[in-house]
């Protein structure tokens, strides 16, 4: 909690006029054009970012979360102001979500300060908009907390319980292979995704909700309640009403989240077996406040945290399902030793007492105990070696167990224009003892790191029955999506990674137990591909506008994919 001399509610940050008392007056003014009346312009302002959009079926419940915001922050004394920002879902951005999300993040942070608000609820779920919303509030660093969509319901497609997307993937991947007509895949298509609210699984959204509630910034069991459940409405209710008190308590991102804070968030991170797009976001997040989430701490955490949680893809269950298991809390309960307890959250308390008030455990078998995990350990791992010197990572959790010792000969597509054309030819020269290698799909190279890493298994195999193969990449992965695939290869290959030097028949090596992943290439052949390797021409429009100063200024994935100018010196 920080000392606050600054100017209160209507009086913060006046629009430059050289006369503030003219400033104040006319803000008033206008403001007052929409029947404010003195009194609601003297309370604590709380600032509520609305993430609504047509576009984004994954915040259709957002006006509804306002509203219930809104009367938690007028029951506090306070009043809620709404204003909006960019809201972006996965399936509705071109040519990514990812590209646009430190754009988001920008619009965020500059809106917060630029505006007048003694707190800010941040609302969003989609994938992007959790880690853009964090970023952008922890950059401003006004008294903040989040409040999450939730996750969807699961869907019925004729008995069989369903949810996007690693349902979307799976019943894809049988249409490819012929087991699922065209009438059959669009019914599919309308039972996939049965309420508003994020994805039902344990994808990215899912992910960075969990997370972000065990790093401590938004109030405790949140981040599973289903969207359209009214648990969900009364805990937006108690936000708003806790907004009204970090405001007077002048709590901000600054005075909560620690090392300890993004440590609770990455041990969370392996225990859940979350989605790899997750190292990314809150390497990010991290980042705009200085703290470390490194590949290398990931991977330690890892090897001394068991995998408990059964959701799809890795395993069988739905978010919902966690929810009735009692959320986060019985994961905590179950790493509860090696969490830092005392690491302070948006409550005012620390992460320890929040656990002990939460309600007391009981039988389920969605959170499985740290006795008798679905794994020991190793979630997550991160990769180096040859083919990746910044590093990699493979959701060990959803690989196939019989491949993370592997050598084969790549079969390479260099880009996904490629890929496509390619991977379904009958002609390709592949079996399943190969290693599939997608170049140019990374932050600079795609551009915007497509979720492509989850490369098809060519069709000819996939009749065959060939479920799983090594796949590689410097994309990233749909969270909802499983394989022994290996992603965020670093460098990229359009920033002068070895993986833009790899040919057809070359030898790859993955030793997951030693965490290494190698090109079997001699360093004098290297050499000579790097002489005469030819850069690819600029992207269409890459000398202007939004996608110059991505390309410009992106980080790596180690770093988050940030811009380097939003990253505190
Ligand atoms: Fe929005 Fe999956 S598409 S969370």
């Amino acid at each position: 909690m920080s000392e606050n001399n600054d100017p209160k509610g209507m009086k913060r940050g006046l629009t430059r006029y050289g006369d503030e008392a003219f400033s104040l007056f006319l803000r008033k003014a206008f403001i007052k054009a929409m029947g404010y009346t003195e009194d609601a312009l003297s309370r604590p302002i709380v600032g509520i970012v609305d993430t609504y959009s047509g576009y984004n079926a994954c915040h259709a419940n957002v006006p509804d979360i306002i509203e219930a915001v809104k009367r938690g922050v007028m029951l506090a004394g306070g009043l809620p102001v709404t204003f909006p920002v960019i809201s972006i879902h996965e399936s509705f951005a071109y040519p990514t979500s990812m590209f646009l999300r430190n754009l988001m993040s920008m619009d965020v942070e500059e809106m917060i300060k630029a505006q007048p608000m003694d707190s800010v609820v941040l609302i969003g779920g989609c994938d992007k908009t959790v880690p853009a919303l964090l970023m952008g509030a922890f950059s401003a660093d006004c008294p903040t907390i989040l409040e999450v969509t939730g996750p969807m319901m699961a869907g019925n497609l004729r008995g069989e319980r369903i949810g996007a997307c690693t349902d979307c993937r799976r019943l894809w991947g049988m249409h490819r292979a012929g087991e699922i007509d065209a009438a059959g895949i669009e019914a599919a298509s309308e039972k996939l995704v049965p309420s508003a609210g994020t994805c039902g699984v344990m994808g990215t959204a899912s992910t960075m909700a969990l997370m972000s509630e065990a790093m401590g910034i938004m109030l405790p069991e949140g981040a599973a309640i289903p969207a359209v459940m009214s648990d969900r409405m009364r805990h937006a209710e108690e936000t708003g009403s806790r907004a009204v008190s970090i405001a007077a308590e002048n709590l901000k991102p600054s005075d909560i989240i620690t090392q300890d804070s993004i440590n609770n968030a990455l041990r969370t991170l392996q225990a859940i077996g979350g989605s790899t797009n997750a190292i990314v976001h809150i390497a990010a997040v991290a980042g705009r406040l200085g703290l470390d989430a490194s590949l290398n701490r990931l991977d330690a955490i890892g090897k001394e945290t068991p995998v408990l949680v059964d959701l799809k893809p890795a395993g069988k269950n739905y978010m919902e399902d966690l929810y009735r298991a009692g959320g986060l809390a019985p994961v905590l309960r179950e790493i509860e030793s090696s969490l830092a307890l005392d690491a302070k959250t948006v409550t005012g308390k620390t992460l320890g007492e929040n656990l002990a008030a939460s309600p007391a455990a009981w039988a389920q078998e969605i959170v499985k105990p740290a006795s008798a995990p679905l794994a020991k350990n190793e979630g997550m791992i991160a990769l180096r070696g040859s083919l990746a010197p910044n590093g990699a990572v493979l959701k060990k959790a959803a690989a196939s167990p019989d491949l993370l010792q592997f050598e084969g000969r790549a079969v390479v597509f260099e880009d996904l224009e490629d890929l496509a054309e390619r991977i379904d030819s009958e002609d390709l020269d592949v079996t399943k003892d190969d290693v599939i290698v997608l170049k140019h799909a990374g932050p600079k190279g795609a551009p915007g790191m497509p979720e492509a890493g989850y490369i098809p298994i060519p069709i000819k195999l996939a009749r065959k029955g060939v479920k799983d193969m090594l796949r590689l990449s410097d994309a990233r992965m749909s969270g909802t999506a499983f394989g022994t695939i290996i992603l965020h290869i670093s460098p990229e290959s359009a920033d002068g990674g070895p993986l833009a030097l790899v040919e057809n028949g070359d030898i790859i090596k993955l030793d997951a137990d030693a965490r290494t992943l190698d090109l079997c290439v001699s360093d004098e052949e290297m050499a000579a591909r790097r002489a005469r390797y030819t850069p690819r021409p600029p992207h269409a429009g890459s000398d202007r506008g939004y996608l110059k100063l991505y390309l410009d200024t992106v980080t790596q994935a180690e770093d988050g994919c940030d811009f380097d100018f939003l990253i505190p010196k």
